[in-house]
């Protein structure tokens, strides 16, 4: 005979298949239906998911609302309520019978998406071939015009077909925000990826501060500092400028080049470290090519204390600190790594920084003071240093040696050191030969 947790745990077995077999048929919500954290809309594509996930950090049961591709749920390219998780697994999105659209969980509701002015409505809700959530009235006459849509509220990716602009029938303006760590979508993060219309140009904003700019659309295939010159896959902008918006989008195609394998497909992430990401190719731009001193492809050069000068920049390198000098933690988890770095910076004794370590969300910092030794062997923890010599006029100096230079010039040194003592071996015989 079977055990009841047996047979509630085979019982669960059948639930979970028959879901998962009937999610995979479904695309689209029709009024009166809802989806809870055990089945997902697909795309008919099969591409994109839209369900209910947790994301990596350790520290939080929270769930999310999102849409992802390829089947990768740590880090969805849509989420509804990056500013209202879901503190457990009770969320629901439901399209209900007097055609409203909202998520709500077991208390109460938590985003209206919309809410329909009529009760003679027909609404869907499908997940498009291209990612798009979209909702549609079915009774609207013969106009499918969309009523919401997800690519008209991105969260951090840009992929084709969603517009980064400004709206000005509604107001509204399309940006990207990153998530403030790895594993907290928050919608606090430093980055920012907006469209300038009067530059006809990408700008990366670090707490509203320009960090980065694609410089002008070139043509309809490339911007100043954006080349996508893989061969891959062709790109191509569309800038719209007219009374309505003022936007930029982008599609990808297959080409002669494109190999079999390789997905006709282009998402572009604005990280939480300043990157752009695009998540099919591996191809970045912006970012962490900016160090503080550079103003070279796009970088906007960092104001700067007096104590640093333009040989100090930040470089992400494996190392040890000199455990004898302590260190300075700041837990406050509103403090994104861009942020530690930005503070240290600041500080003109601080000489390296990161965020491990301090909690499960990668967030708050660690400031390092000492000296740094660079690790060779690729073992040990990596830090975000500030490189090149630094002299303060009221602080005491400190030194970081870059393992290529430092190694050069402890060999500059001790040959130095050799030579003196040789000269003076020498002088030292020649006055012996005087005697
Ligand atoms: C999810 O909805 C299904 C019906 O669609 C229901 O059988 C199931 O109990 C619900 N699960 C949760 C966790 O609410
Ligand atoms: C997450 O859920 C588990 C199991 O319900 C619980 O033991 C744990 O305390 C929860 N963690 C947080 C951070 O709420
Ligand atoms: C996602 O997973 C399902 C079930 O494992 C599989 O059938 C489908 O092909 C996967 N989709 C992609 C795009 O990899
Ligand atoms: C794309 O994102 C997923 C996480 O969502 C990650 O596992 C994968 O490595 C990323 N791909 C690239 C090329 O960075
Ligand atoms: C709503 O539209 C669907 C097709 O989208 C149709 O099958 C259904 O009959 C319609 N329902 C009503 C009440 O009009
Ligand atoms: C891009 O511009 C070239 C010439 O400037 C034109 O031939 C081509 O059709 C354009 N492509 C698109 C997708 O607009
Ligand atoms: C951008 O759009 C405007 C009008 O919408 C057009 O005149 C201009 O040539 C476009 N620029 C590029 C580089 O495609
Ligand atoms: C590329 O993707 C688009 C949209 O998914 C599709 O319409 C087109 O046929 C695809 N092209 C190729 C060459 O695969
Ligand atoms: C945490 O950091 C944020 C951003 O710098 C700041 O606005 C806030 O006041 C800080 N909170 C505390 C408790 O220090
Ligand atoms: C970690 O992130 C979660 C979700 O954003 C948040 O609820 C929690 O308070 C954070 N914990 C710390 C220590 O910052």
């Amino acid at each position: 005979m079977l055990r009841p947790s047996m047979a509630r745990r085979i019982y669960l077995f059948l639930l979970v298949c028959f879901c998962a077999s009937h999610a995979l048929a479904a695309d689209t919500l029709y009024q009166g239906d809802s989806l809870n954290s055990t089945n997902t809309l697909v795309s008919k594509n099969g591409l994109f998911t839209l369900g209910f996930t947790w994301l990596g950090s350790a520290e939080s049961n929270a769930s999310y609302l999102g849409i992802w591709y390829n089947n990768d749920t740590s880090h969805p390219f849509w989420l509804a309520n990056r500013d209202k998780p879901v503190p457990d697994n009770s969320g629901v999105l439901a399209l209900d019978g007097s055609g409203n659209m909202k998520l709500t969980y077991s208390g109460g509701d938590l985003v209206d998406f919309y809410s329909s002015p009529s009760s003679t409505t027909n609404l869907t809700a499908v997940l498009e071939d291209s990612g798009n959530f979209a909702l549609k009235d079915t009774n609207s006459g013969g106009q499918l015009d969309y009523l919401w849509r997800s690519f008209d509220y991105p969260t951090d990716t840009f992929l084709p077909g969603m517009k980064l602009g400004i709206n000005h029938a509604s107001g509204q303006t399309w940006s990207l925000m990153s998530w403030l760590s790895d594993v907290v979508p928050t919608p606090a993060g430093p980055f920012t990826l907006e469209w300038d219309p009067n530059g006809k140009e990408l700008v990366i904003k670090r707490r509203d501060v320009i960090y980065w700019t694609s410089g002008p659309l070139t043509s309809n295939t490339s911007f100043e500092n954006i080349f996508q010159n893989t061969g891959l896959l062709d790109y191509s902008f569309i800038n719209v400028s007219n009374a309505d918006e003022d936007s930029i989008m982008f599609t990808v195609s297959a080409n002669q080049f494109t190999p079999q394998d390789q997905r006709n497909f282009s998402m572009w992430q604005m990280k939480y470290d300043g990157n752009i990401l695009d998540n099919v190719t591996s191809l970045t731009y912006g970012g962490t090519s900016c160090k503080g001193n550079n103003a070279d492809a796009g970088c906007e050069k960092w104001s700067e204390p007096s104590c640093r000068s333009s040989r100090n920049s930040f470089e992400l390198r494996r190392g040890y600190f000199v455990n004898t000098v302590p260190t300075k933690s700041d837990d406050n988890s509103s403090l994104s790594i861009s942020d530690c770095k930005d503070i240290c910076w600041n500080d003109c004794s601080c000489s390296g920084v990161t965020t491990i370590g301090n909690n499960g969300n990668n967030t708050g910092c660690t400031f390092f003071y000492g000296n740094f030794t660079p690790d060779l062997s690729g073992s040990a923890i990596q830090y975000y240093i500030i490189v090149g010599q630094v002299t303060s006029g009221k602080k005491k100096w400190l030194l970081i040696i870059l393992a290529p230079v430092g190694f050069v010039s402890m060999m500059g040194l001790a040959g130095l050191l050799w030579y003196l003592r040789r000269r003076r071996l020498r002088a030292s015989r020649l006055v012996e030969f005087r005697d």
